[in-house]
């Protein structure tokens, strides 16, 4: 029976004790204003905490904003200020007692931004004269749904800005105790935004072709690098198709799992130690495929077209399934979602019956 996914993984000088990682995901749960605005509560503690003691080996930590208007609500956690960097650090001490490494994901939502939690009016924007709105910036004047407010159209000058926000969030999140930092370039946040011809419109250095469109992505890879430590890793979480282009029923213009190849390939020569497959986010009315499993084979290509490590993500809920997309090499590790949110002690349980083992709080030891 094949065991990787309870082996440890290395990268650079930091050893992750097992393949089963966390997913970042949203909450909606820090206070949208005040001294303690996107600072983490006892609900992430708790929420965090207890998929450590599960057993997953790595804990991302949700899309963390890396300025206000970087949030995509109002309740979004953020790392702009040391108010913050004090509630993650308690979070973070604790998931290392628990033999876990805490991961934080840094985000700007751009033109998604200010909406509401996704349980209240199933997410809807939020007007910028309404009570906790603001007006979006974005790579091109272009609403993300015909809801949205048009956001701004992000100045060169505006762009530095951004890029300086994320290594100002790096330098914050290390301060806070996480040893992973993933740059969230996925699900139609900033960075897809410039990625993808569908958000790009732009005729400056960062936009029209595929090294325009990439500048942004390549320029935050860089300040964060720069700021992170040498012996720690850096993540990219990629949507590695818009669902447009590669829909033979959608006309229009996205990015693709090409792209994403040889965007990793730039990013490979930049120090990023590992791609975080994802998808979609770039459209509202984009046909997204889904499945069991549905978007590791993007994960297994970028890996076999970089050599790169990479995470797979995406209905992946069956330990028997886990095992053996490791045990193909279509992956390094998987990252459990909505699972982890229905059972946070699904590695315990993978490892009974895998015949595999994961760390258990002495506590419980009886059980
Ligand atoms: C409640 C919730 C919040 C999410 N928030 C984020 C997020 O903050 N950043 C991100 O990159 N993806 C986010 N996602 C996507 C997940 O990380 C994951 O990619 C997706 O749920 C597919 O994995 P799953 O099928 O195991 O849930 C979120 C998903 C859920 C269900």
């Amino acid at each position: 029976m094949d065991t990787t996914l309870f082996t440890p993984y290395r990268l650079r000088s930091l050893t992750i004790p097992n393949r089963i990682w966390m997913a970042p995901m949203c909450q909606y749960s820090a206070a949208p204003d005040g001294d303690a605005a996107g600072a983490p509560t006892d609900w992430h503690l708790t929420h965090l905490a207890a998929r450590a003691s599960g057993g997953a080996g790595l804990i991302l930590a949700e899309a963390t904003a890396v300025s206000p208007e970087g949030r995509i609500s109002p309740y979004d956690l953020g790392i702009w200020n040391d108010t913050q960097v004090a509630a993650f650090r308690r979070i973070t001490s604790f998931l290392k007692t628990q033999g876990s490494v805490p991961g934080i994901q840094l985000a700007h939502a751009g033109r998604k931004a200010s909406t509401e939690r996704t349980w209240v009016d199933r997410g809807r924007p939020i007007a910028p004269d309404e009570p906790h709105g603001w007006t979006p910036v974005g790579p091109s004047a272009l609403p993300f749904s015909p809801e949205s407010t048009t956001p701004d159209e992000l100045t060169e000058e505006g762009v530095r800005a951004i890029v300086q926000q994320f290594a100002d969030a790096a330098r914050r999140a290390l301060a806070a105790g996480f040893q992973v930092a993933e740059i969230h370039g996925a699900h139609g946040y900033l960075i897809h935004e410039f990625l993808s011809p569908h958000g790009n419109h732009r005729t400056d250095g960062y936009g029209g072709s595929f090294e325009g469109r990439i500048r942004f992505a390549l320029e935050v890879v860089d300040a964060v690098r720069a700021v992170w430590p040498e012996e720690l890793p850096v993540f990219f979480r990629v949507s590695a198709t818009d669902w447009l282009s590669e829909n033979p029923n959608d006309d229009r213009e996205g990015w693709t799992s090409e792209d994403t190849v040889r965007l990793a390939k730039e990013f490979q020569a930049r120090g990023v130690d590992l791609m975080d497959i994802s998808t979609g986010g770039i459209a509202p009315d984009a046909r997204v495929e889904s499945g069991p499993g549905y978007q590791v084979p993007f994960a297994e290509s970028v890996r076999d077209a970089t050599g790169m490590p990479v995470a797979a993500v995406g209905l992946i809920t069956d330990p028997i399934q886990a095992r053996d997309i490791l045990a193909a090499g279509k992956a390094d590790a998987v990252l459990l979602g909505r699972e982890l949110l229905r059972d946070p002690y699904w590695p315990r349980r993978a490892a009974a019956e895998l015949g595999g083992q994961v760390t258990t709080p002495v506590q419980y030891h009886r059980a």
